[in-house]
């Protein structure tokens, strides 16, 4: 993928993926949603810095935590929000994506926020919009969720600061993970001291090696001495054929339990960026205990959210600070 996401002056125009996005940007992104943050706990929840814009959610697959907070993070910049429905929309009698796209951007649309289970979709309704259009992708199959590891990236940095310090691990569905791999793209490029994945042979992609990442097999040894765990789900529905004895095998070698996490610092973070499985990849009582930040997460999913669609629409934060 090369970087037909920025314009020629290197901003943002659409966010397809976190690879070839240098550190400035992703430092920037987490900055803008600093300055978001605090809208939250306001008592009008607004600033009118998108008005007048319209952004349709496209989301040809299910979703509860990245619709709802695109959504919000919207309506805070004060855009209009449009939640096209699949299974009622004329895609169900049809209906080409590409003629889709073509009558909504009729209707003078500025953004399609793109949730496909194809790797590629979002790029492909990038390559193929009007030139004032942008596209957010929401995740693409197994290929990307770049909001999703921004996120997370946000809440790394409001625990524990200071990233070539850091060693993170990443347990699970490494495999079928676009967040998994959104995420090494972003902890790479952020200078992360060690990103570990912890996963069984068969969970794990094919060119392992190249992504930088030390690979264990073992939880308690890929656990030793980490800052970050991050828990994956297994996405049962990406699976051909049986990848795993069963989800009880799975969550006897590599579900997250208390006795499992004592091998991290004492301080160690738990991240999972939903849904999760609880007692597949994680028990309850360490998705519901002290060092927990999922729901966290999902709350900072909303800053961010509405720092990559100001950025992509060339709001500018004086325009933000100018209206606070
Ligand atoms: N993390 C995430 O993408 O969750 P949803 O599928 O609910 O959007």
């Amino acid at each position: 993928m090369t970087n037909n996401q920025l314009t020629d002056s290197g901003q943002l125009r659409h966010f397809l993926t976190i690879e070839g996005l240098k550190k400035p940007l992703l430092t920037e992104i987490m900055d803008r949603a600093e300055q978001f943050s605090s809208i939250s706990s306001r008592q009008v929840k607004k600033v009118p810095l998108l008005r007048g814009k319209t952004i349709v959610n496209l989301f040809f697959e299910n979703s509860t935590r990245t619709r709802t907070t695109f959504e919000i993070a919207a309506k805070r910049l004060s855009a209009d929000v449009i939640n096209l429905n699949i299974s009622t929309s004329a895609t169900s009698k049809g209906e080409s994506l590409l003629d889709t796209l073509h009558n909504l951007e009729a209707m003078h649309s500025d953004m399609f926020v793109v949730r496909h289970n194809e790797s590629g979709a979002a790029e492909f309704i990038a390559q193929h919009v009007a030139p004032h259009v942008s596209v957010i992708n929401a995740g693409d199959g197994c290929h990307a969720h770049p909001t999703q590891a921004m996120l997370d990236m946000f809440t790394i940095r409001r625990h524990k600061q200071h990233f070539p310090d850091l060693c993170v691990a990443i347990v699970g569905d490494i495999l079928h993970s676009r967040v998994a791999r959104s995420q090494i793209q972003a902890l790479a490029t952020l200078g992360v001291g060690e990103i570990r994945v912890i996963a069984p042979k068969t969970l794990l992609p094919a060119d392992c090696q190249t992504l930088g990442v030390h690979v264990y097999h073992d939880m308690e040894a890929g656990l030793e001495g980490v800052d970050i765990i991050i828990t994956l789900r297994l996405q049962l529905e990406r699976m051909e054929g049986a990848m795993l004895p069963s989800a009880r095998e799975f969550f006897h070698s590599y579900g997250l339990t208390e006795e499992k996490l004592l091998f991290a610092k004492p301080d160690a973070i738990v991240m999972h960026p939903g849904p999760i499985n609880r007692g597949v990849e994680i028990a309850s009582t360490v998705a519901d205990g002290p060092q927990s930040v999922i729901l966290e997460q999902v709350t900072h999913g909303i800053a961010v959210r509405m720092a990559v669609m100001s950025m992509a629409l060339g709001s500018q934060p004086e325009q933000y600070e100018a209206m606070t």
